[in-house]
């Protein structure tokens, strides 16, 4: 059976700014039909019913993918995703591979994850341990590179410090994560250090509505596999089980997806 979908988002996140919006378009997608804004909705095609869950990781790889677009990643670039053992790090180095960077290094503090990360991308994808000291994170990032680092993608969540963005600000950097949404220091970058190594911050929220055309056009090209992700479906019926088993089963490629029947 072919389904035709949409990448579309009624709302994630409603500060007050969003606030009004969101109190029209407050359904949300679990649901048989959803109501969402017309210019948010980007028709990607059909596909086959059975993939419908894996399409769903769209969501994960579309943030990253907006970030790369903004820093303007080049084929051939090393990238850095600094926060890559989460659940859009690693999304964002799946990206970044596909965006056909030289290598991406990959920071986080949990080496299992990082490990895992070697093993299903190979060698483009060069891991670095976070040991939480500035000077020595920085260096043994440099270190694993493959040459100098000319992208770098911060992804990190609010539970983060400062530091940890900071040490890997190495080149010109979209910062995505939500590092400050709690209070605690800014970013403090020192005005040398951006000078002399070409430092250009970039922020950014979410992706450009084309994204998702261009990323569809990479899934079906097969730059982008996803059968990375591992998929756990629940009916509309079951929603309470499926926001339990998403708490149980957070990590790099797991989704858990609800699954409505056709309205
Ligand atoms: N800009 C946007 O459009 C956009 C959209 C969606 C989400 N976001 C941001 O992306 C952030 C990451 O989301 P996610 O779902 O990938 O989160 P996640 O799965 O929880 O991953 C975050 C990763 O950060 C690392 N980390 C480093 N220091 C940490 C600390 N002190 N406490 C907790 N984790 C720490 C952890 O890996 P290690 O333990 O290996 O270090 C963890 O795997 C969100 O918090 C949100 O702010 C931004």
């Amino acid at each position: 059976m072919k389904r035709r979908i949409v990448d579309g988002r009624p709302g994630w996140s409603a500060p007050r700014s969003g606030l009004r919006l969101q109190r029209y378009f407050h359904d949300g997608a679990w649901a048989e039909q959803m109501r969402l804004p017309t210019e948010n909705a980007v028709p990607l095609g059909d596909i086959d019913a059975k993939d419908a869950g894996h399409w769903c990781a769209l969501g994960s790889l579309l943030v990253p993918y907006g970030g790369f677009l903004a820093a303007n990643l080049q084929a051939g670039e090393i990238a850095l995703v600094n926060g890559a053992t989460g659940s859009f790090g690693s999304a964002a180095v799946a990206v970044a591979l596909a965006m056909d960077a030289r290598c991406v290094v990959a920071t986080g503090r949990n080496e299992q994850a990082l490990n895992e990360l070697s093993r299903r991308f190979g060698a483009r994808v060069r891991t670095v341990p976070m040991r939480g000291h500035e000077a020595d994170d920085r260096a043994r990032i440099l270190q694993a590179s493959a040459g100098p680092i000319d992208c770098v993608l911060d992804i990190l969540p609010p539970a983060a410090s400062a530091i940890q963005v900071r040490t890997a600000i190495l080149a010109r950097v979209v910062l995505m994560g939500g590092v400050g949404m709690l209070g605690g220091d800014g970013l403090d970058l020192p005005y040398p250090w951006m000078m002399r190594n070409c430092i250009t911050p970039h922020g950014q929220w979410m992706y450009p509505p084309q994204a998702a055309t261009l990323m569809a056009g990479m899934i079906r090209a097969s730059l982008i596999d996803l059968g990375h992700f591992e998929i756990t479906a629940f009916g509309l019926e079951r929603t309470n089980d499926a926001v339990a088993h998403a708490a149980a089963n957070a990590g790099p490629f797991k989704m858990t997806v609800i699954a409505p029947q056709r309205g």
